[in-house]
């Protein structure tokens, strides 16, 4: 779910920046073509930290702002922390540190356990990175939002990091499907129906999580769009041109280029 605690402030802008800790933010970015094409996306990767499950919280926090400063001097105006781990330990600095700029977070869509109806088979999990579900700010999250501790959380140690290398890096691991199932094996027995997505890395392998548990999952990503959307559209907003803009960075190319939106979404479609 996005979190809410972003001014009631709508902005116009078409200059947007995304980061994450590598290609996990993609899921959210994917979301956001689809319902803001004339969007101007800056997407920073900051790959050569990534993951950032294992790291503390003092380092995922100075790369958010590094990050930020950088994305910052792009001229963006609304930066989507595109990754559940920085969000969890870095946006409350960030806000403190960068009073004019409008964050937009990621969390874990907890409140979908509320929302099955009754009646219906409802076995939930949620799956984070091991530093989100040590964060204070899942605490809190889980406790608000899941009073009676009805769904159950797990902290994936690889999970993230398989995604990233197989991907992205195109790591030659012709045991990625294997590595997955080793990584899930200990939830097989539990059946669940459902399962949260509490980092951005795993919905760009739904489907394969979703047959290797025979559940289905639950990602916050289309939600986070609308809630982009919603704070910068105002009525006057209006464009029906799509650009192609796409900047891409990532902290082992420090340079921006300029990518074509299919060609760079295009590998991770339907995984
Ligand atoms: N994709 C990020 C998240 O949502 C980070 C995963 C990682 O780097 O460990 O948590």
């Amino acid at each position: 779910m996005p979190d809410m605690m972003n001014p009631d402030k709508i902005i116009k802008t078409k200059k947007i920046g995304l980061f994450d800790s590598g290609i996990g933010g993609f899921s959210v970015l994917s979301e956001l073509f689809k319902i803001i094409p004339e969007a101007q996306i800056y997407y920073y990767s900051d790959d050569a930290n990534a993951p950032y499950g294992p790291k503390t919280d003092e380092f995922i926090t100075e790369r958010s702002i590094t990050i930020t400063n950088e994305l910052m001097s792009q001229g963006v105006e609304l930066i989507v922390v595109a990754c559940n781990t920085a969000t969890a330990s870095s946006i409350d600095l960030l806000r403190e540190t960068f009073p004019k700029m409008i964050f937009v977070g990621v969390e874990p869509y907890l409140n979908a356990y509320y929302q099955i109806p009754e009646g219906q088979e409802k076995k939930m999990m949620v799956l984070t990175t091991e530093s989100t579900g040590k964060s204070e700010r899942f605490k809190r999250l889980k406790e608000r939002l899941d009073p009676k501790s009805m769904i159950d959380h797990y902290s994936l140690t690889n999970l993230a990091r398989l995604i990233e290398n197989y991907y992205y890096h195109s790591e030659t691991n012709t045991d990625f499907d294997l590595r997955v199932e080793e990584e899930l094996s200990f939830l097989k027995d539990h059946h669940y129906s459902f399962a949260i997505l509490g980092c951005t890395h795993y919905p760009l392998i739904n489907k394969k999580i979703e047959s290797l548990l025979n559940l289905k999952t639950i990602s916050p990503c289309a939600h986070v769009a609308l809630r982009v959307k919603e704070l910068i559209h105002s009525k006057d907003h209006v464009t029906e041109s799509t650009d192609e803009f796409f900047q891409f960075l990532s902290s082992t190319n420090n340079h921006w280029i300029q990518k074509s939106r299919k060609s760079f979404l295009g590998p991770f479609k339907g995984k």
